[in-house]
Protein backbone atom coordinates (compact mmCIF):
# COMPACT_ATOMS: atom_id res chain seq x y z
CA UNK A 1 0.00 0.00 0.00
CA UNK A 2 1.43 3.56 -1.03
CA UNK A 3 1.64 5.87 1.74
CA UNK A 4 2.53 9.70 1.81
CA UNK A 5 5.70 10.89 3.94
CA UNK A 6 7.20 14.47 4.67
CA UNK A 7 10.62 15.20 4.92
CA UNK A 8 11.84 12.55 2.50
CA UNK A 9 14.32 14.48 0.65
CA UNK A 10 15.87 14.93 4.10
CA UNK A 11 16.81 11.57 4.76
CA UNK A 12 19.69 9.76 4.58
CA UNK A 13 20.05 7.70 1.10
CA UNK A 14 19.99 4.25 3.37
CA UNK A 15 17.31 5.79 5.31
CA UNK A 16 15.35 6.87 1.55
CA UNK A 17 15.81 2.69 0.52
CA UNK A 18 14.55 1.49 4.13
CA UNK A 19 11.63 3.66 3.37
CA UNK A 20 10.90 2.52 0.00
CA UNK A 21 11.70 -1.02 0.29
CA UNK A 22 9.75 -1.57 3.23
CA UNK A 23 6.67 0.17 1.54
CA UNK A 24 6.53 -0.87 -1.96
CA UNK A 25 8.34 -4.59 -2.03
CA UNK A 26 6.92 -7.65 -0.93
CA UNK A 27 10.80 -9.15 -0.55
CA UNK A 28 12.38 -6.00 1.11
CA UNK A 29 15.66 -7.82 1.25
CA UNK A 30 15.72 -8.95 -2.54
CA UNK A 31 15.23 -5.38 -3.41
CA UNK A 32 17.78 -3.53 -1.48
CA UNK A 33 20.00 -6.21 -2.63
CA UNK A 34 18.94 -5.37 -6.58
CA UNK A 35 19.68 -1.18 -5.78
CA UNK A 36 22.89 -1.98 -4.22
CA UNK A 37 23.92 -4.06 -6.96
CA UNK A 38 23.82 -0.89 -9.79
CA UNK A 39 25.84 1.05 -6.82
CA UNK A 40 29.83 2.01 -7.47
CA UNK A 41 31.91 0.53 -4.87
CA UNK A 42 33.49 3.37 -6.24
CA UNK A 43 32.53 6.03 -3.42
CA UNK A 44 33.61 9.16 -4.97
CA UNK A 45 32.18 7.60 -7.92
CA UNK A 46 28.66 7.10 -6.42
CA UNK A 47 28.67 10.43 -4.37
CA UNK A 48 28.94 12.46 -7.99
CA UNK A 49 25.86 10.56 -9.53
CA UNK A 50 24.19 10.77 -6.15
CA UNK A 51 24.35 14.37 -6.48
CA UNK A 52 23.58 14.71 -10.23
CA UNK A 53 19.87 14.30 -8.96
CA UNK A 54 17.50 14.89 -5.83
CA UNK A 55 16.52 10.86 -3.75
CA UNK A 56 18.96 8.88 -5.69
CA UNK A 57 18.74 5.51 -4.38
CA UNK A 58 20.78 3.91 -7.37
CA UNK A 59 21.98 4.23 -10.96
CA UNK A 60 20.59 2.88 -13.60
CA UNK A 61 22.51 1.40 -16.02
CA UNK A 62 21.87 1.62 -20.20
CA UNK A 63 24.93 -0.06 -22.19
CA UNK A 64 27.10 2.02 -24.31
CA UNK A 65 27.98 0.79 -27.19
CA UNK A 66 30.24 2.50 -30.30
CA UNK A 67 29.75 1.89 -34.04
CA UNK A 68 32.85 2.55 -36.01
CA UNK A 69 33.82 3.46 -39.50
CA UNK A 70 32.05 6.87 -39.93
CA UNK A 71 34.04 8.79 -42.54
CA UNK A 72 32.53 12.66 -42.33
CA UNK A 73 33.87 15.20 -44.41
CA UNK A 74 36.81 12.59 -44.47
CA UNK A 75 37.87 12.08 -40.83
CA UNK A 76 36.96 9.03 -39.47
CA UNK A 77 34.75 8.57 -36.37
CA UNK A 78 33.85 5.65 -33.82
CA UNK A 79 30.34 7.30 -32.45
CA UNK A 80 29.62 6.30 -29.03
CA UNK A 81 25.87 5.70 -28.67
CA UNK A 82 24.01 4.66 -24.77
CA UNK A 83 20.79 2.87 -25.86
CA UNK A 84 18.80 0.00 -24.58
CA UNK A 85 17.04 -1.02 -28.09
CA UNK A 86 18.78 -3.56 -29.88
CA UNK A 87 20.14 -3.24 -33.79
CA UNK A 88 20.77 0.46 -33.14
CA UNK A 89 24.38 0.30 -32.76
CA UNK A 90 24.54 -2.89 -35.08
CA UNK A 91 22.24 -0.71 -37.44
CA UNK A 92 24.22 2.18 -37.36
CA UNK A 93 27.70 0.54 -37.89
CA UNK A 94 26.23 -1.47 -40.99
CA UNK A 95 25.18 2.04 -42.53
CA UNK A 96 28.96 3.29 -41.37
CA UNK A 97 30.24 0.46 -43.39
CA UNK A 98 28.12 1.11 -46.59
CA UNK A 99 28.84 4.86 -47.01
CA UNK A 100 32.82 4.15 -46.21
CA UNK A 101 32.66 2.17 -49.41
CA UNK A 102 31.00 5.40 -51.06
CA UNK A 103 32.58 8.29 -49.86
CA UNK A 104 31.17 8.62 -46.54
CA UNK A 105 29.04 11.48 -45.01
CA UNK A 106 29.26 15.34 -45.85
CA UNK A 107 27.95 17.74 -43.13
CA UNK A 108 27.82 21.58 -42.73
CA UNK A 109 26.64 23.87 -39.88
CA UNK A 110 24.00 25.94 -41.47
CA UNK A 111 23.19 28.09 -37.98
CA UNK A 112 23.93 28.48 -34.34
CA UNK A 113 21.45 30.69 -33.30
CA UNK A 114 19.34 29.62 -29.80
CA UNK A 115 16.17 31.85 -28.55
CA UNK A 116 15.30 32.66 -25.58
CA UNK A 117 12.18 34.85 -24.62
CA UNK A 118 10.40 37.25 -21.82
CA UNK A 119 7.06 36.66 -21.91
CA UNK A 120 5.04 40.02 -20.42
CA UNK A 121 1.49 41.38 -20.04
CA UNK A 122 1.57 45.70 -20.76
CA UNK A 123 -1.74 47.28 -20.69
CA UNK A 124 -1.69 50.05 -22.37
CA UNK A 125 -0.40 51.92 -25.97
CA UNK A 126 1.39 50.23 -27.78
CA UNK A 127 3.37 53.18 -29.80
CA UNK A 128 4.44 53.83 -25.81
CA UNK A 129 5.79 50.56 -25.47
CA UNK A 130 7.86 50.52 -28.56
CA UNK A 131 9.16 54.40 -27.75
CA UNK A 132 10.04 52.58 -23.72
CA UNK A 133 11.79 49.43 -25.70
CA UNK A 134 14.16 51.53 -28.07
CA UNK A 135 15.13 53.97 -25.00
CA UNK A 136 15.95 50.39 -22.63
CA UNK A 137 17.18 48.24 -24.90
CA UNK A 138 21.09 49.45 -24.27
CA UNK A 139 20.26 49.19 -20.40
CA UNK A 140 19.55 45.30 -20.83
CA UNK A 141 22.41 44.89 -22.62
CA UNK A 142 24.86 46.98 -20.41
CA UNK A 143 22.93 45.18 -17.11
CA UNK A 144 24.01 41.41 -18.18
CA UNK A 145 27.27 42.24 -19.21
CA UNK A 146 28.83 40.72 -15.61
CA UNK A 147 26.90 37.26 -16.95
CA UNK A 148 27.79 38.09 -20.84
CA UNK A 149 31.38 39.04 -20.12
CA UNK A 150 33.44 35.96 -21.01
CA UNK A 151 31.02 34.33 -23.49
CA UNK A 152 31.28 38.13 -25.39
CA UNK A 153 35.26 37.37 -25.36
CA UNK A 154 34.69 34.19 -27.24
CA UNK A 155 32.76 35.65 -29.77
CA UNK A 156 29.54 34.91 -28.38
CA UNK A 157 26.54 36.50 -26.33
CA UNK A 158 23.36 38.31 -26.63
CA UNK A 159 22.68 38.88 -30.40
CA UNK A 160 19.81 40.71 -30.72
CA UNK A 161 16.59 41.82 -28.72
CA UNK A 162 13.39 42.24 -30.57
CA UNK A 163 9.80 43.49 -28.79
CA UNK A 164 7.06 41.47 -30.28
CA UNK A 165 3.59 42.17 -30.28
CA UNK A 166 1.32 39.29 -29.32
CA UNK A 167 -2.04 40.51 -28.68
CA UNK A 168 -3.68 38.90 -31.38
CA UNK A 169 -2.88 35.47 -29.97
CA UNK A 170 -3.64 36.79 -25.98
CA UNK A 171 -4.83 40.29 -24.65
CA UNK A 172 -1.91 42.34 -23.31
CA UNK A 173 0.76 39.96 -24.63
CA UNK A 174 3.83 41.02 -25.51
CA UNK A 175 7.95 39.29 -25.69
CA UNK A 176 11.07 40.19 -25.79
CA UNK A 177 12.05 38.05 -28.17
CA UNK A 178 16.08 37.61 -27.60
CA UNK A 179 18.93 35.80 -29.91
CA UNK A 180 21.83 34.09 -28.69
CA UNK A 181 25.54 32.45 -29.52
CA UNK A 182 26.45 30.22 -26.80
CA UNK A 183 29.43 28.59 -28.94
CA UNK A 184 30.52 25.45 -27.60
CA UNK A 185 27.85 25.42 -24.57
CA UNK A 186 24.71 24.22 -24.97
CA UNK A 187 23.78 27.60 -23.19
CA UNK A 188 20.20 26.89 -21.32
CA UNK A 189 21.73 28.60 -17.86
CA UNK A 190 23.32 31.23 -19.61
CA UNK A 191 20.53 31.79 -21.68
CA UNK A 192 17.95 31.24 -18.54
CA UNK A 193 20.11 34.26 -16.76
CA UNK A 194 20.17 36.64 -18.79
CA UNK A 195 16.33 36.65 -19.24
CA UNK A 196 15.79 37.13 -15.86
CA UNK A 197 18.14 39.93 -15.85
CA UNK A 198 16.62 41.38 -18.56
CA UNK A 199 13.08 40.93 -17.19
CA UNK A 200 13.83 42.58 -13.97
CA UNK A 201 16.07 46.04 -15.72
CA UNK A 202 12.63 46.09 -18.13
CA UNK A 203 10.18 45.64 -15.01
CA UNK A 204 12.60 48.03 -12.93
CA UNK A 205 13.03 50.45 -15.63
CA UNK A 206 9.49 50.77 -17.03
CA UNK A 207 8.29 52.55 -13.75
CA UNK A 208 10.71 55.54 -14.06
CA UNK A 209 9.54 56.06 -18.23
CA UNK A 210 8.06 59.35 -18.14
CA UNK A 211 5.76 58.71 -20.78
CA UNK A 212 3.90 56.01 -19.30
CA UNK A 213 0.87 56.42 -17.44
CA UNK A 214 0.66 54.35 -13.84
CA UNK A 215 -1.21 51.83 -15.61
CA UNK A 216 1.57 51.03 -18.13
CA UNK A 217 4.11 51.07 -16.09
CA UNK A 218 3.11 48.56 -14.10
CA UNK A 219 4.55 45.52 -16.70
CA UNK A 220 4.27 41.74 -15.36
CA UNK A 221 6.78 39.59 -15.78
CA UNK A 222 4.94 35.89 -16.64
CA UNK A 223 8.33 33.80 -17.28
CA UNK A 224 11.57 33.84 -18.98
CA UNK A 225 12.75 31.24 -20.50
CA UNK A 226 14.90 29.43 -23.35
CA UNK A 227 13.21 27.69 -26.19
CA UNK A 228 13.89 24.45 -27.07
CA UNK A 229 12.90 25.46 -30.73
CA UNK A 230 15.86 26.26 -32.36
CA UNK A 231 15.25 26.43 -36.10
CA UNK A 232 17.84 28.91 -36.78
CA UNK A 233 20.60 26.23 -35.01
CA UNK A 234 20.63 23.98 -37.97
CA UNK A 235 23.03 21.16 -39.51
CA UNK A 236 22.79 19.00 -42.23
CA UNK A 237 24.18 15.36 -43.41
CA UNK A 238 24.37 14.14 -46.32
CA UNK A 239 24.82 11.10 -48.43
CA UNK A 240 25.08 10.25 -51.90
CA UNK A 241 26.20 8.13 -54.76
CA UNK A 242 25.65 7.12 -58.31
CA UNK A 243 22.54 4.85 -57.89
CA UNK A 244 24.42 1.80 -59.68
CA UNK A 245 26.58 1.90 -56.78
CA UNK A 246 23.88 1.35 -54.12
CA UNK A 247 23.62 -2.54 -55.00
CA UNK A 248 25.29 -4.69 -52.34
CA UNK A 249 24.08 -8.18 -53.64
CA UNK A 250 22.07 -9.36 -56.94
CA UNK A 251 18.45 -9.39 -54.60
CA UNK A 252 17.69 -6.09 -56.15
CA UNK A 253 19.40 -3.75 -58.31
CA UNK A 254 20.51 0.14 -57.72
CA UNK A 255 17.93 1.47 -59.46
CA UNK A 256 15.30 -0.67 -58.11
CA UNK A 257 16.79 0.57 -54.73
CA UNK A 258 17.06 3.29 -54.84
CA UNK A 259 13.64 4.41 -56.37
CA UNK A 260 11.62 1.65 -53.67
CA UNK A 261 14.04 4.07 -50.68
CA UNK A 262 12.70 7.52 -52.45
CA UNK A 263 9.21 6.41 -52.16
CA UNK A 264 9.64 5.35 -48.54
CA UNK A 265 11.50 8.76 -47.83
CA UNK A 266 8.56 10.64 -50.00
CA UNK A 267 6.00 8.87 -48.23
CA UNK A 268 7.13 10.18 -44.80
CA UNK A 269 7.03 12.99 -46.32
CA UNK A 270 3.19 13.25 -46.71
CA UNK A 271 2.07 11.16 -44.41
CA UNK A 272 2.53 11.85 -40.72
CA UNK A 273 1.54 8.45 -39.04
CA UNK A 274 4.82 7.04 -41.09
CA UNK A 275 6.40 10.70 -40.79
CA UNK A 276 6.20 9.56 -36.91
CA UNK A 277 7.69 6.25 -37.15
CA UNK A 278 10.38 7.09 -39.79
CA UNK A 279 11.64 10.27 -37.55
CA UNK A 280 11.99 7.74 -34.14
CA UNK A 281 14.17 5.78 -36.13
CA UNK A 282 16.15 8.72 -36.54
CA UNK A 283 16.25 9.67 -33.34
CA UNK A 284 17.20 6.12 -32.24
CA UNK A 285 20.38 7.03 -33.74
CA UNK A 286 20.83 11.33 -32.41
CA UNK A 287 18.85 10.30 -28.77
CA UNK A 288 22.07 7.70 -28.39
CA UNK A 289 24.91 10.01 -28.95
CA UNK A 290 23.40 12.61 -27.50
CA UNK A 291 22.76 10.70 -24.37
CA UNK A 292 26.14 9.18 -24.77
CA UNK A 293 27.77 12.79 -24.66
CA UNK A 294 26.06 14.16 -22.02
CA UNK A 295 23.55 16.42 -23.75
CA UNK A 296 19.80 16.59 -22.98
CA UNK A 297 17.69 14.70 -25.37
CA UNK A 298 14.45 16.02 -24.15
CA UNK A 299 15.54 19.26 -25.23
CA UNK A 300 16.89 17.72 -28.54
CA UNK A 301 13.62 15.72 -28.86
CA UNK A 302 11.57 18.64 -28.23
CA UNK A 303 12.86 20.82 -30.94
CA UNK A 304 13.31 17.99 -33.58
CA UNK A 305 10.00 17.33 -33.28
CA UNK A 306 8.73 20.70 -33.90
CA UNK A 307 10.45 21.57 -36.72
CA UNK A 308 9.14 18.68 -38.17
CA UNK A 309 5.98 20.38 -37.84
CA UNK A 310 7.22 23.28 -38.92
CA UNK A 311 4.88 23.79 -42.32
CA UNK A 312 1.82 22.85 -40.58
CA UNK A 313 1.94 19.54 -40.97
CA UNK A 314 4.53 17.01 -39.28
CA UNK A 315 6.81 15.44 -41.98
CA UNK A 316 9.80 13.57 -42.78
CA UNK A 317 13.00 15.11 -41.17
CA UNK A 318 14.99 13.34 -44.19
CA UNK A 319 14.50 13.83 -48.16
CA UNK A 320 16.33 11.35 -50.68
CA UNK A 321 16.12 12.28 -54.70
CA UNK A 322 17.55 10.95 -57.68
CA UNK A 323 19.42 13.25 -59.87
CA UNK A 324 21.24 12.57 -63.38
CA UNK A 325 21.70 9.03 -61.91
CA UNK A 326 22.99 9.95 -58.54
CA UNK A 327 21.52 8.81 -55.35
CA UNK A 328 21.35 11.37 -52.94
CA UNK A 329 19.79 11.05 -49.32
CA UNK A 330 20.14 14.30 -46.69
CA UNK A 331 19.13 15.34 -43.53
CA UNK A 332 18.88 19.28 -41.70
CA UNK A 333 17.86 18.89 -38.60
CA UNK A 334 17.76 21.40 -35.39
CA UNK A 335 20.36 20.26 -32.57
CA UNK A 336 21.44 22.80 -29.50
CA UNK A 337 24.39 20.82 -27.67
CA UNK A 338 26.93 21.61 -26.05
CA UNK A 339 30.28 20.45 -25.80
CA UNK A 340 31.58 22.30 -22.79
CA UNK A 341 29.21 22.60 -19.28
CA UNK A 342 26.74 20.49 -18.11
CA UNK A 343 27.77 16.84 -17.74
CA UNK A 344 30.31 16.99 -20.26
CA UNK A 345 33.10 17.80 -17.90
CA UNK A 346 31.33 16.10 -14.56
CA UNK A 347 30.37 12.71 -15.76
CA UNK A 348 33.39 10.45 -16.32
CA UNK A 349 31.86 8.36 -19.31
CA UNK A 350 30.97 11.29 -20.97
CA UNK A 351 34.31 12.83 -21.01
CA UNK A 352 35.59 9.10 -22.24
CA UNK A 353 32.59 9.61 -25.50
CA UNK A 354 34.01 13.25 -25.88
CA UNK A 355 37.31 12.38 -26.34
CA UNK A 356 37.00 8.95 -28.44
CA UNK A 357 34.98 11.44 -30.93
CA UNK A 358 38.51 13.86 -30.69
CA UNK A 359 36.90 16.08 -28.37
CA UNK A 360 34.74 17.93 -30.44
CA UNK A 361 33.48 21.87 -30.69
CA UNK A 362 29.68 22.10 -30.73
CA UNK A 363 29.52 22.42 -33.72
CA UNK A 364 31.54 19.11 -34.57
CA UNK A 365 29.44 17.67 -32.25
CA UNK A 366 26.14 18.55 -34.30
CA UNK A 367 27.67 17.35 -37.66
CA UNK A 368 28.03 13.59 -35.60
CA UNK A 369 24.85 13.56 -34.31
CA UNK A 370 23.15 14.54 -37.58
CA UNK A 371 25.30 12.02 -38.99
CA UNK A 372 23.93 8.99 -36.93
CA UNK A 373 20.56 10.08 -37.24
CA UNK A 374 21.21 10.19 -41.19
CA UNK A 375 22.84 6.27 -40.94
CA UNK A 376 20.18 5.29 -38.38
CA UNK A 377 17.56 6.14 -41.21
CA UNK A 378 19.36 4.64 -44.21
CA UNK A 379 19.52 1.13 -42.28
CA UNK A 380 15.81 1.50 -41.30
CA UNK A 381 14.72 2.19 -44.58
CA UNK A 382 17.17 0.16 -46.28
CA UNK A 383 15.68 -2.99 -44.43
CA UNK A 384 12.07 -2.09 -44.49
CA UNK A 385 12.18 -1.72 -47.93
CA UNK A 386 14.02 -4.65 -48.49
CA UNK A 387 14.01 -8.09 -46.28
CA UNK A 388 11.67 -6.44 -43.75
CA UNK A 389 12.83 -5.02 -40.42
CA UNK A 390 11.97 -8.32 -38.26
CA UNK A 391 14.43 -10.51 -39.78
CA UNK A 392 17.29 -8.28 -38.19
CA UNK A 393 15.97 -6.90 -35.21
CA UNK A 394 14.45 -10.45 -33.91
CA UNK A 395 18.09 -12.15 -34.67
CA UNK A 396 19.52 -8.85 -32.33
CA UNK A 397 16.42 -9.64 -30.25
CA UNK A 398 17.20 -13.33 -29.70
CA UNK A 399 19.74 -12.83 -26.98
CA UNK A 400 16.74 -10.94 -24.78
CA UNK A 401 14.73 -13.72 -25.54
CA UNK A 402 17.30 -16.27 -24.08
CA UNK A 403 18.60 -14.11 -21.16
CA UNK A 404 14.60 -14.01 -20.43
CA UNK A 405 14.89 -17.49 -20.20
CA UNK A 406 17.94 -17.75 -18.01
CA UNK A 407 19.95 -19.43 -21.23
CA UNK A 408 23.68 -20.63 -20.50
CA UNK A 409 27.02 -19.23 -22.42
CA UNK A 410 26.28 -22.69 -24.58
CA UNK A 411 22.97 -22.77 -24.79
CA UNK A 412 23.01 -19.28 -26.48
CA UNK A 413 25.92 -20.19 -28.63
CA UNK A 414 23.78 -23.69 -30.36
CA UNK A 415 20.34 -21.29 -30.53
CA UNK A 416 22.75 -18.49 -32.44
CA UNK A 417 23.72 -21.10 -34.96
CA UNK A 418 20.19 -22.98 -34.61
CA UNK A 419 18.60 -19.23 -35.53
CA UNK A 420 20.83 -18.10 -38.26
CA UNK A 421 18.68 -20.15 -40.49
CA UNK A 422 15.49 -20.38 -38.54
CA UNK A 423 13.07 -17.16 -38.08
CA UNK A 424 13.40 -16.10 -34.56
CA UNK A 425 9.82 -15.66 -32.66
CA UNK A 426 9.25 -15.55 -29.00
CA UNK A 427 7.58 -18.85 -29.58
CA UNK A 428 10.23 -20.54 -31.36
CA UNK A 429 12.86 -19.46 -28.44
CA UNK A 430 11.61 -21.32 -26.25
CA UNK A 431 10.73 -24.41 -28.30
CA UNK A 432 14.46 -24.41 -29.57
CA UNK A 433 15.82 -24.06 -26.00
CA UNK A 434 13.18 -27.00 -24.33
CA UNK A 435 14.38 -28.68 -26.61
CA UNK A 436 17.65 -28.40 -26.24
CA UNK A 437 17.30 -28.93 -22.14
CA UNK A 438 15.65 -32.00 -22.93
C1 LIG B 1 12.49 1.10 -34.58
O1 LIG B 1 13.05 1.50 -33.35
C2 LIG B 1 12.67 2.18 -35.63
C3 LIG B 1 12.00 1.90 -36.98
O2 LIG B 1 10.61 1.66 -36.79
C4 LIG B 1 12.22 3.14 -37.82
C5 LIG B 1 11.45 3.14 -39.11
O3 LIG B 1 10.40 2.51 -39.22
O4 LIG B 1 11.94 3.85 -40.03
C6 LIG B 1 12.59 0.69 -37.63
Amino acid sequence: MSKTIAGFSKLSKSKKIDWIVDTYFSNAEDAKRILKQYWNSNDKLQQLHDEFIENTITNYYLPLGVAPNFLINNKLHTIPMAIEESSVVAAASKAAKFWLDRGGFKTEVISTTKIGQVHFMYKGDVEKLKAFFKQVKPKLIEATEAITKNMTKRGGGVLDIELRDKTVDIENYFQLHVSFETLDAMGANFINSCLEQFAKTFKTEALTFDLFSETEKDIEIVMSILSNYVPDCLVRAEVSCKVEDLSEDKTISGEAFAHKFVQAVNIAEVEPYRAVTHNKGIMNGIDAVVLATGNDFRAVEAGVHAYASRNGRYSSLSHAAIENGVFKFWIEIPLALGTVGGLTGLHPLVKLALEMLHKPTAKELMQIVAVAGLAQNFAALRSLTTTGIQQGHMKMHLMNILNQFEANASEKQALTEHFKTHTVTHNAVLEALNALRA
